[in-house]
């Protein structure tokens, strides 16, 4: 990777406009591999690649939080094969992340439904979190058989039995509440939200935490996606004046 260009977008970062919490759509796996005559399965396999690049720039520049979309509630859709390979893909990636995680002192949560996961997804997953907890660095939210309405959907199910156990009045029930009941509120909202491969669309993704996000769409497919995109990204953020509904 050229330094030299690194070097001069890091230079001009402005250290106290960073985004504190970076969401990813990494899409274009499938046409990143088609345009190189090769099976959509290499480009998940070089998108795996890249989701280390980009977790240790991430943390290596002080984001705070990273979410990244890895598998939606609807990709189970997709061609059993190609969810299988996701799924061993998923497992070899985590192994080999461990150390990362350690070295960069980055946390890793989980966002979603992982308890469908195959066992040897799962086993991995509790492995990493487990081992990360204490750590002090970024936060690392993989988003896994994640789907942004079924989050919202959860945390309401949560305060709706909490107000049936005769725990919580009805009008105790604000945003502010219902915030707290997401996956994991300390993520806070996303202030800069990227999607890869040129699509413009948020396909169900932390849909609550998007609510004031600036949305940076590029038409980079992800399996192409290295640190100068991410400082391109940033960089495109700190330019933009966030007004959050006011003037
Ligand atoms: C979209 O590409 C990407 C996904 C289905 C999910 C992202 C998966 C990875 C980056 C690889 C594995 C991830 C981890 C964490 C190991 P697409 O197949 O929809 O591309 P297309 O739209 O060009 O077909």
């Amino acid at each position: 990777m050229p330094k030299v260009k690194i070097t001069e977008l890091e230079q001009q970062l402005d250290p106290l406009k960073l985004p504190r919490h970076i969401a990813i759509i990494m899409d274009g796996n499938g046409r990143w591999a088609k345009s190189k005559h090769l099976p959509r399965i290499s480009g998940h396999a070089m998108g795996a690649k890249r989701v280390s690049e980009i977790v240790t720039a991430a943390s290596d520049l002080d984001i705070k939080s990273l979410s990244l979309y890895a598998f939606s509630t609807e990709n189970w859709s997709r061609p059993q094969p190609e969810v299988s390979f996701l799924m061993s893909l998923l497992v070899k990636y985590l192994k080999k992340e461990l150390k990362n995680l350690i070295r960069k002192d980055v946390k890793m949560v989980v966002s979603g439904h992982i308890e469908v996961l195959p066992a040897a997804a799962k086993n991995v997953i509790n492995q990493n979190i487990e081992t990360s907890k204490n750590h002090q660095g970024m936060v690392f939210n993989l988003c896994l058989n994640y789907g942004g309405r079924q989050e919202i959907t959860d945390a309401c199910l949560e305060l709706a039995k909490q107000v049936k156990a005769g725990k919580l009045n009805v009008d105790e029930i604000d945003e502010h509440r219902v915030g707290q009941h997401l996956y994991h509120p300390a993520l806070g909202d996303v202030d800069l939200m990227i999607r890869t491969s040129g699509e413009e669309r948020i396909s169900n993704f932390l849909l609550w935490q998007l609510a004031y996000s600036e949305l940076y769409f590029t038409s980079v497919m992800w399996p192409d996606f290295t640190k100068i995109d991410l400082l391109e990204a940033i960089l495109a953020y700190q330019k933009r004046e966030r007004r959050f509904g006011g003037i």
